[in-house]
This record gives C-alpha cells, structure tokens and sequence, in this order.
C-alpha cells in the first residue's frame, strides 16, 4: 500500500498507482461477487467408490492414469479410516453414516442383511442420497452398489431405493461382462459384445445420456 500513497513528493510512477489500484480493487470486488455467489449454489458431487483397493492386493498398483489424473492432482487423506474391511458391511456404513452395529449389516450374505428387506425397509430409506435429493440434487447412481442388490425375494431388480432419480445398479458383485441391471426398476440383461455390454464405457455413455451435466442445465448433480 505505501508505494501507491500519493502526495506531494509522489512521483510520476507513484500517482499512475492509483487507477491501478482501482482497477485492482474492481477486479477483486468483482471476483468476490462471483466467488460468492458460486458459493450460495450448492457444488456438484461425484463419488467413486471402487473395490480392492488396498495394499495388501495392491489394487492401485495397475491404476497408473487414475493416481495421475484424480490422486495427484487432488488432495490425499493420509489418516483416513474405515469402519471394516468387508464390502458390504462398509458400503452400507457409506450410505447411511452409521456403524455396522447400527445399521445391522454383518457381512456380505442376506443373512447378515446385504440388500435384505430388513435393511431396505430399515437404515436404506434413510441413507444420505434420501436428503440430497430433497435438496433438489439430482442422483444418479450407476456400477456395483451392494453385494446382494437385485436377488430373488429380496426386492428384485424392481427395487430402487429411495432417494435416486437414475438408476442403474448391477445384480450382485462386481461383473464387467454377462451381468444384468436394475435400470430404474427394470431388467436388463447383458452379454459379452465389447462395443455393446462392457460395463465400464456403459455407465460413461449412460452418464453422458441421462445426467444434465451441461452448463444450461442449473440443476445441481449428486452422481455415485
Ligand atoms: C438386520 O438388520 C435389522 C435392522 O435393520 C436388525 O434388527 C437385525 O438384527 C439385523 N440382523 C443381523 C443378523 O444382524
Ligand atoms: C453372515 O451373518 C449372519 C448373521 O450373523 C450369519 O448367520 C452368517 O453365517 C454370516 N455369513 C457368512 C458367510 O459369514
Ligand atoms: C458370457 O456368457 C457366455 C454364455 O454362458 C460365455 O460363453 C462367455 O464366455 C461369457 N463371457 C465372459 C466374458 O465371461
């Protein structure tokens, strides 16, 4: 601030400082107008959940261009912890905020209430993406979600939780090719025809679809 004071012994340079500073000032009134008014809308939200990615098997290990483009240009949290180890049991505890021994979910058969009605009925109807969407989110979920999704007398394929607006869950664990979907409620069935059915550029060409992810669309997204 001292070398833009003008004054009597202000020198030329000096006394061209202060249209500078003005124009600095607009332009930081300007950016915290529009910084703060991005503020007030709420961000847009991607979750990727994936499996195995631990140590131990050393899952990440192969994902060389996902450490580069998302891990090294983003944050990492060094000290991060997990209610358990099992899939399902922590799947659950990802949706619902709450410890196993809360939301009952044991391991990764019906019996221990993966996807069972039990759950449904219970923790499910009040998982996180419930209050998102009557926070006008639009929720879109697409890949694996629990273990047991889908299976007979457990709801079926016509189950779709509460709270998503686009669905397209997979039956069962994790397959790439030859697995069927839940898309929105409906069955869909799946070979093995790369171009066709390989599950990963699906869900990208299902997003590109079905998520309004353009600039004019102003609704916010949650997509998991
Ligand atoms: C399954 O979940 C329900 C509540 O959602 C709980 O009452 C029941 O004890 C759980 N079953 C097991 C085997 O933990
Ligand atoms: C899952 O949990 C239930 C309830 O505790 C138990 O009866 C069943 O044996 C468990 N299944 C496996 C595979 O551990
Ligand atoms: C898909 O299922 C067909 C018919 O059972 C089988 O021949 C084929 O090998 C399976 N493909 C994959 C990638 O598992």
């Amino acid at each position: 601030m001292a070398a833009l004071r003008s004054g009597p012994g202000a020198t030329g340079p000096r006394r061209k400082g202060l249209p500078a500073l003005a124009t600095l000032l607009t332009v930081l009134l300007t950016c915290c107008v529009r910084c703060s008014a991005q503020t007030d809308k709420p961000s847009n939200i991607i979750l990727i959940l994936a499996d195995d990615q631990d140590v131990h098997l050393g899952g990440m290990t192969p994902m060389k261009k996902t450490k580069a483009l998302i891990g090294e240009a983003g944050a990492t949290f060094v000290n991060a912890f997990t209610v358990t180890p099992l899939c399902c049991p922590s799947r659950s505890s990802i949706l619902t905020g709450q410890y196993p021994h809360n939301h009952g979910v044991r391991n990764n058969s019906l019996s221990g209430n993966c996807s069972s009605i039990q759950w449904q009925k219970g923790p499910e109807s009040t998982a996180f993406p419930v209050y998102l969407n009557k926070q006008k989110y639009q929720t879109f979920f697409a890949g694996k979600y629990l273990n047991q999704y889908g299976k007979k007398d457990e709801g079926e394929v016509g189950h779709v939780p509460l709270g998503w607006d686009q669905w397209h869950a997979l039956v069962g664990n994790s397959q790439y090719y030859n697995y069927t979907l839940s898309v929105n409620g409906k069955e869909e069935k799946h070979a093995d025809s790369y171009e066709q059915d390989y599950f990963t550029d699906l869900i990208v060409s299902t997003e590109s679809n079905d998520l309004c992810m353009n600039p004019v669309c102003d609704q916010h997204y949650f997509m998991h």
